[in-house]
């Protein structure tokens, strides 16, 4: 679903991503765990063609990343939810998650704001994943924080995408909270069969929601494994072990721990 190779990004001097490799299989559900400024945000921007990369080769859901003629249609088919659940808090409910049918509407038709029955079922359809399908008519701005990012998760849904990029999705949530939107998130992907890949940085989310985790550090992937293997010691790569990364050579970066294979082992 979304193939990666030789992926890189520079911003001036600052090498924020320094050659990733990685496949992403359909329906997967991947976390990316990492310091802050590892570049988590960048690789998501990348893979949604807000970022143009500097160099290397990216396909999600069948389009060219770094082809800037796709990027209408590839963002039809992959969606963002971002840390701060930017909903428009004067809308209603309904209305946010409506405007995630708004790329598949004909642009007359989404000017005028002119939604199908089809478009509104399916809305609450979205809207009953996230169990809100009873504030649909109130205003947005009427809902805890936690709802409000569950509604980012229902627009997201309503847009009926291959993938869904989920940028820290839960950072500004209290940890019970937290956990009730990545289960929502989660359990929607599943029956849909969309494909997540979740920057996360609370490592005990990534090990409980995680398929697959993959650590970012340096702007490299420095582990690949499935969540219910990640032991502490594979977090010294990602965390502890930061500055050798950075300063590491290509090759050592990726084999920073003797029980570790720089892919599906963790
Ligand atoms: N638009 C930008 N212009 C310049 N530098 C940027 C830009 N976006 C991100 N960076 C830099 O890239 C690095 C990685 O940032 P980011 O991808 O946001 O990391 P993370 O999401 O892991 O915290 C940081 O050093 C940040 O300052
Ligand atoms: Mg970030």
């Amino acid at each position: 679903m979304i193939r990666i190779r030789s992926l890189t990004k520079q911003y001036g001097s600052n090498a924020v991503l320094r050659g990733i490799d990685l496949d992403v299989a359909a329906g997967e559900f991947l976390v990316v765990l990492g310091p802050s400024g590892a570049g988590k945000s960048t690789l998501l921007r990348c893979i949604n063609g807000l970022v143009a990369p500097t160099s290397g080769e990216l396909v999600a859901a069948g389009y060219d990343a770094t082809d800037a003629r796709k990027v209408r249609q590839l963002r039809r088919n992959v969606a963002m939810i971002f840390q701060h659940h930017n909903v428009v808090p004067r809308l209603s409910v309904l209305k946010n998650v409506l405007t995630g049918r708004l790329g598949q509407v004909s642009s007359l038709a989404s000017i005028l704001q002119l939604f199908s029955r089809q478009d509104v079922a399916l809305t609450m359809d979205c809207l009953r994943r996230v169990e809100l399908d009873h504030k649909a008519h109130e205003r947005t701005d009427a809902l805890s924080g936690g709802q409000r990012q569950r509604v980012g998760i229902a627009r997201a849904l309503a847009q009926r995408p291959q993938v869904i990029l989920a940028d820290e999705p839960v950072a500004s949530l209290d940890p019970k909270t937290s956990r009730l939107v990545l289960q929502y998130l989660r359990a929607a992907c599943r029956e849909l069969g969309i494909t997540v890949v979740c920057n996360l940085h609370q490592v005990d989310y990534a090990r409980e929601f995680g398929d697959r985790i993959v650590g970012l550090a340096g702007g490299k992937l420095v582990l690949d494994g499935r969540g219910d293997e990640l032991r502490d010691s594979h977090l010294n790569l990602i965390y502890a072990g930061l500055d050798q990364v950075q300063h590491a050579a290509p090759a050592a970066a990726r084999q920073p721990a003797p029980e570790l294979s720089a892919q599906g082992a963790l």
